[in-house]
């Protein structure tokens, strides 16, 4: 018999790149997305149309989205906070793209300078011109479980912006512990909200390992039946606006800890060993 698939979305070029103050090459970047191509993902994030005043490590974007070798099947996502993002996004030929909101008023502030309803507003055109161009939206979620400006987050409010962002066509969400500050307890009483949402086929995990405890969180979301998770390569990355979040969980370490359960990544031990320490040396000394 087939063994149960786990997916893992690697959002290292993305997540993981993002934070980094010294910019890398655009050649640089390219080729972990090419590494990164050959490991069995069936979507990389890779690129974010971002105000490149905000984020300047990702202002060539449109750069890699147009030098990588585009493997068959593979999906190349980008984030996009507004139409200008979609805009180019659409220029440069992403596959898919991304809305990004939160649950906590601090975080979309500092992260997008709107409340969370701006934010969903800004977002809601940005589905619709997808739609019209035939390109997937995800929507992302931001401090599931605690804010780094208002703490605690409560499960019906990361419940309300999934509901918004099923309704305005994203086909999944990511659910972002942004900080890492998640308890296994705590990830599991979300979740348990947010399933009378949206079904756990259309959820993501997106955990940050700041705790060391974003393997556990992977566990305790599979129980609830997720079965993507987003990890970076070489667990690269946190974000610019989140002060004190670490890196993404590993990929490596997510791709362990599923296969020990027995479930199936389809992703190739050796690339993502090789991808893992590209992904290190690109992280400033
Ligand atoms: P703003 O300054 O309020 O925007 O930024 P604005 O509309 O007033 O525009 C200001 C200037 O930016 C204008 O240029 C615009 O044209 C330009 P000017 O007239 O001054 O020359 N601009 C753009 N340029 C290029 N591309 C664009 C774009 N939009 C405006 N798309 C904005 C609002 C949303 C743009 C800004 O706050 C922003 O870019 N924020 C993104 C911050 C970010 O990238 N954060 C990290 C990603 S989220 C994350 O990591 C969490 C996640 O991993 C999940 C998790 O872990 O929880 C997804
Ligand atoms: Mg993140």
């Amino acid at each position: 018999h087939m063994a149960d698939r786990v997916e893992i979305f690697e959002v290292g070029p993305r997540d993981g790149l993002q934070n980094e103050k010294r910019m890398i090459a655009t050649e640089t970047k390219v080729a972990l997305v090419d590494l990164l191509s050959g490991a069995g993902f069936r979507r990389i994030e890779c690129a974010s149309f971002v105000s490149p005043k905000w984020v300047p490590q990702m202002a060539d974007s449109g750069d890699v989205l147009d030098r990588i070798a585009r493997a068959p099947g593979v999906s190349y996502a980008a984030l996009t906070p507004n139409m200008k993002g979609l805009e180019r996004a659409l220029a440069a030929g992403a596959d898919e793209v991304a809305v990004f909101g939160a649950a906590s008023e601090g975080f979309s502030r500092a992260n997008i300078n709107a409340s969370v309803d701006e934010g969903l507003a800004r977002f809601v055109p940005v589905c619709e011109a997808a739609r019209e161009a035939g390109v997937p939206v995800r929507g992302y979620v931001s401090c599931v479980v605690e804010c780094p400006f208002d703490g605690a987050v409560a499960p019906k409010d990361v419940a309300r912006v999934v509901a918004a962002l099923r309704d305005m066509g994203c086909y999944e969400v990511s659910l972002g512990d942004t900080i890492g500050r998640g308890t296994p307890e705590a990830v599991d009483a979300m979740l348990a909200v947010v399933l009378d949402e949206m079904a756990a086929n259309r959820l993501a995990g997106h955990f940050h390992d700041t705790s060391g405890r974003a393997l556990e969180n992977v566990g305790v979301a599979i129980e609830r039946g997720l079965r993507v998770f987003d990890a970076a390569v070489g667990g690269l990355g946190g974000c610019p606006y989140a002060p004190g979040a670490a890196g993404n969980v590993a990929t490596e370490a997510v791709h362990d800890f599923v296969t020990a359960q027995g479930f199936e990544t389809g992703l190739d031990a050796a690339i993502l060993a090789e991808a893992g320490r590209l992904a290190r040396s690109m992280r400033a000394a």
